[in-house]
């Protein structure tokens, strides 16, 4: 069944977890808004080379080929669909978090399309994913992971694992993104954990 996700990117490090999730929820035909903060394009140009613009994103730099199913918004665009808890989704990723976007989450500061789309999925018990990244944490940090968490929020700070033997960066990635997709309740295709012998 086609599924309606939100996915923003935040100025986090980890643009090929952003990469990762939206290519497989574009080849499993699902429906994306999609949505990249003015910091999320510095971040993601500086680990990809692919430079975009928030305000007019081009999904293509993203998704080549795939783009039927997406919806782009620009941060700014505070009267897109996604900023209405009347507009029905089955969850809204955050990929990478910054620790800036989980501050203003965390405390409810609606100020860009981004963080109150958030702030609608909190309100309407949507599912909310933060794929948080820094390191180390601080006490600001790990207190607003809590406050975002006791709102209904998951924090899957980025850390991918590596007891499958993971042999290429994607795969690594992928320990992280196949663990969204399972809570974002998606199909997919992974290693999971057998007992060791
Ligand atoms: C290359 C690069 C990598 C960054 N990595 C991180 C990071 O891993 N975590 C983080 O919280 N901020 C990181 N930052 C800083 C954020 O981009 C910055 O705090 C920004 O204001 C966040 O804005 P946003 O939350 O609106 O995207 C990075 C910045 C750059 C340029």
């Amino acid at each position: 069944m086609q599924k309606r996700f939100i996915v923003a990117l935040t100025g986090a490090s980890g643009a090929i977890y952003a990469q990762r999730l939206l290519s497989k929820l574009a080849d499993a035909g699902h429906k994306i808004d999609l949505v990249i903060s003015e910091a999320g394009c510095v971040s993601f140009g500086a680990e990809t080379g692919i430079h975009l613009s928030a305000a007019r994103l081009d999904a293509e730099k993203l998704l080549p080929g795939r783009t039927e199913n997406v919806t782009v918004h620009g941060p700014r665009e505070i009267g897109a669909t996604i900023a209405s808890g009347s507009v029905r989704h089955d969850g809204m990723v955050i990929v990478p978090c910054s620790m800036g976007t989980l501050a203003r989450v965390a405390n409810g500061f609606a100020d860009s399309l981004i963080t109150r789309a958030a702030d609608v999925t909190l309100k309407e018990r949507r599912k909310l994913l933060l794929v948080t990244r820094e390191l180390p944490l601080s006490l600001i940090h790990l207190r607003n992971m809590t406050l975002a968490t006791e709102a209904g929020a998951t924090v899957f700070h980025a850390c991918p694992h590596f007891y499958n033997r993971p042999q290429t960066v994607e795969e690594v990635a992928d320990t992280v993104v196949d663990r969204v997709l399972d809570h974002l309740g998606v199909d997919v295709q992974t290693a999971r954990w057998k007992e060791a012998r």
